[in-house]
């Protein structure tokens, strides 16, 4: 029998989260810091317990960080809380998202198109779309095909002639791609860094 449809919810209650490594990603600080995308509003699809949504708020970002397990949502509330800053947190199921915000310069995804492509990539690609701004910047981190070991329980592997043409097909140019190691990820053999991509697009038409 196929797997259901996976209650990402119930993930967070039972702390069943291999993801979520607490911190912010340091791949997301290199490319603010390098300046390829400046403060301004953005969006975070799949923002988990928003340590990525606090980092990019802490630094002059306007977030609106998005996920469909309300759990993650109240740990990403006290995580601003705690932090000091704001973040716009939104419940949504983002391939059933009926009236989208306005498109803005800067949408992330860590962790989320890796595993959406698999479920319905038309959909996805097509709310990316239309959330990022003609000129604006799309950057996705997702598993890495390259993972020499395979890791069970890692992260779903993506081939780069993959993530760029399906992207490329969707409306976007690509600027960057990079590999860098996911934070340590708790898998049934013990911690590991699988191998990510950092794919920064930008997004076709008028600027
Ligand atoms: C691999 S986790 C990554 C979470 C976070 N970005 C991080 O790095 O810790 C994927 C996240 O996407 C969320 N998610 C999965 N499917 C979703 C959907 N259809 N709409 C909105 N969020 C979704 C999950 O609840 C989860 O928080």
């Amino acid at each position: 029998m196929p797997p259901g449809p996976i209650d990402w919810n119930a993930k967070y209650a039972a702390n069943e989260t291999p993801w979520d490594a607490g911190g912010h990603c340091p791949e997301l600080e290199r490319v603010v810091r390098e300046g390829w995308v400046r403060p301004c509003p953005a969006i975070e699809l799949g923002c988990g317990s928003g340590a990525d949504a606090v980092f990019l708020a802490a630094w002059g970002f306007a977030v609106t960080a998005v996920d469909v397990a309300r759990i993650a949502l109240e740990r990403a509330a006290g995580r601003a809380r705690q932090t000091g800053v704001d973040v716009r947190l939104m419940e949504r199921d983002v391939l059933d998202w009926k009236e989208p915000p306005p498109a803005v310069p800067f949408v992330l995804d860590n962790g989320l198109y890796h595993i959406l492509r698999k479920i319905d990539l038309d959909r996805y690609r097509s709310l990316v779309a239309a959330l990022t701004e003609p000129g604006g910047h799309f950057l996705t981190f997702s598993g890495n095909a390259n993972e020499p070991s395979g890791l069970a329980g890692g992260p779903a592997p993506v081939k780069a002639r993959e993530i760029t043409e399906e992207w490329e097909a969707g409306g976007f140019d690509l600027v960057q791609l990079r590999e860098f190691r996911f934070h340590a990820v708790k898998t049934p053999s013990g911690p590991v860094r699988p191998l990510a991509w950092s794919a920064l697009f930008r997004r076709r038409g008028d600027q």
